[in-house]
């Protein structure tokens, strides 16, 4: 059964599990603040997504659950990889899976909200959701995918605003500080296609992928809170403007305008 008191359990086990590694070693305990405090922050953008939309109870319920856990595999991976960066260690959404199996977490749900649940967190990481998906496994997957970019347009603007190199080292995706922009990316962004993010080499070729992710938010109250919040402009400010950046810029901007001419209205 779904209920508010199935929500309560897996919360108090997230807690739990969750301040063994926040009692650790600096360096890791650092990094898993930063994801126990970006996990709420999701679980909160998930709940203002959930209210700017019509959602069935037992849906909000299971997505608040995707919003909680989608990142558990974080913890385990920068214990043991020193790195939140998937390519040079393991997919942190398979291992978080591995996880929530290992520790039971959603034994007291029926098997096919387990299933939806793993699904969301499986494909809250990857690219794009693979077509064959919809109904309210689709839902799940906008909704995790939505609420997290947000908060990583958070980390983000603030990291550029203020680098700490203590922090680089634990935000670090392994790309070069260089000031380069790679053409594959700025195509993939002005065809509005999802970038293959391997063909990311500089900072600069980050910060355009993450500019470009407004393409692929999939409510217009996202596009509202990554404007209202500034963060957009934080990560745009941050980018040095030259003939290429401008065009790839303009072309997300026309979108957001798009996006928001009935909103503000
Ligand atoms: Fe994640």
């Amino acid at each position: 059964m779904i209920s508010d008191t199935v929500y309560t359990k897996i919360l108090t086990w997230f807690n739990a599990y969750t301040r063994s590694f926040i009692d650790s070693e600096p360096i890791e305990k650092r990094a898993a603040t930063l994801k126990f405090d970006h996990t709420l922050l999701v679980v909160k953008n998930n709940s203002l997504l959930c209210d700017s939309i019509s959602i069935d109870n037992k849906v909000r319920l299971l997505s608040d659950i995707v919003a909680l856990l989608h990142d558990i595999g974080r913890f385990e991976q920068f214990k043991k990889f020193k790195t939140f960066a998937d390519r040079h260690s393991v997919n942190h959404a398979e291992l978080g899976i591995q996880i929530i199996k290992q520790h039971n977490v959603l034994e007291e749900l029926e098997i096919e909200y387990q299933y939806l649940i793993q699904n969301a967190i499986m494909l809250h990481n990857v690219p794009s959701i693979p077509p064959e998906t919809d109904g309210v496994q689709k839902l799940l997957c906008q909704l995790i995918r939505d609420a997290d970019k947000l908060d990583i347009y958070r980390i983000a603007s603030e990291h550029y605003k203020n680098p700490d190199s203590r922090d680089s080292r634990i935000i670090g995706i392994g790309v070069t500080e260089e000031n380069t922009v790679s053409e594959e990316i700025v195509a993939a962004i002005c065809a509005k296609k999802s970038v293959d993010y391997s063909q990311m080499k500089s900072i600069n070729d980050f910060k355009l992928v993450q500019l470009g992710w407004v393409f692929d938010l999939n409510f217009t109250m996202s596009v509202h809170l990554i404007t209202a919040r500034n963060h957009y402009y934080d990560i745009l400010n941050s980018l040095p403007r030259n003939k290429t950046t401008n065009a790839v810029v303009d072309v997300i901007e026309q979108h957001i305008k798009h996006v928001l001419k009935d909103f503000n209205s």
